[in-house]
């Protein structure tokens, strides 16, 4: 018979923020010097699933807050033996210190809660104090990727993305076919397809050779003189 999610052993794949490493040497933590991939706000880990699957020489790493989520997913991770996943359920901005600079290959947030309440906008993921935890924790050749069925927030992020000089926009990225109930990108992704609901994409580079803003203010008022 198998387990119940709550009932399988996940202690070597999930645990609390609190309880994980201070400082995380992901060679340590996965036994290989393998790139790295965060998942931000996994919830119940499809793309995580989905992706150390299909890419085994990637590993992935997901946060969430919601431990009934984030250990649901753990559990999914454990049952099937995958080896090149682990999952932290903490508040995502209290973990960023803990990760050593240059770590990510690739930064995926997706379906980011849109917060719909003016006050509560602050709390939204993707803000601009994202930006900086992105530029010190991506790889040089890193990526960040975006998605949303939220349009208005969309918006908002590419404002936000676009206004940095630290970032540069890449082509879209192509969605799956939807050929099966696992092709799609995360669980909100599918809901949202199946219902017709556009999904919006995006994806960023680091800029090699960003201007500073002081400098431009700098070179801005060399040229009025
Ligand atoms: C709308 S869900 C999307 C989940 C998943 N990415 C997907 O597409 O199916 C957003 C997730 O982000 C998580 N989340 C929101 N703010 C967070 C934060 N500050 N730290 C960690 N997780 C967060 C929520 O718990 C929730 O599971």
């Amino acid at each position: 018979m198998t387990k119940k999610p709550t009932d399988v052993d996940v202690s070597t794949v999930w645990w609390l923020g609190t309880d994980g490493p201070e400082h995380y040497d992901f060679a340590k933590l996965y036994g290989n010097e393998n790139p790295v991939e965060l998942d931000l706000g996994c919830g119940k880990g499809l793309f995580l699933f989905n992706q150390s699957r299909l890419r085994p020489e990637v590993n992935f790493i997901g946060i969430d807050w919601s431990k009934q989520f984030s250990r649901l997913g753990a559990s999914r991770i454990v049952r099937h033996n995958i080896p090149n996943v682990r999952i932290v359920a903490a508040d995502a901005w209290n973990l960023f210190a803990r990760f050593p600079d240059c770590c990510f290959q690739a930064i995926h947030v997706y379906f980011p809660d849109p917060w719909w309440k003016k006050r509560h906008r602050k709390r939204r993921i993707v803000r601009a104090e994202l930006i900086e935890h992105v530029r010190r924790l991506l790889k040089p050749d890193g990526t960040l990727f975006i998605a949303t069925d939220v349009e208005e927030y969309f918006g908002v992020m590419l404002e936000v993305l676009g206004a940095s000089p630290y970032l540069i926009r890449l082509p879209d990225p192509t969605p799956s076919e939807g050929a099966n109930e696992l092709d799609y990108l995360t669980h909100f992704e599918r809901k949202y397809r199946k219902v017709g609901k556009p999904i919006f994409r995006a994806a960023y580079a680091l800029n090699p050779s960003p201007t500073h803003p002081s400098e431009s203010q700098v070179s801005l008022s060399t040229t009025d003189k």
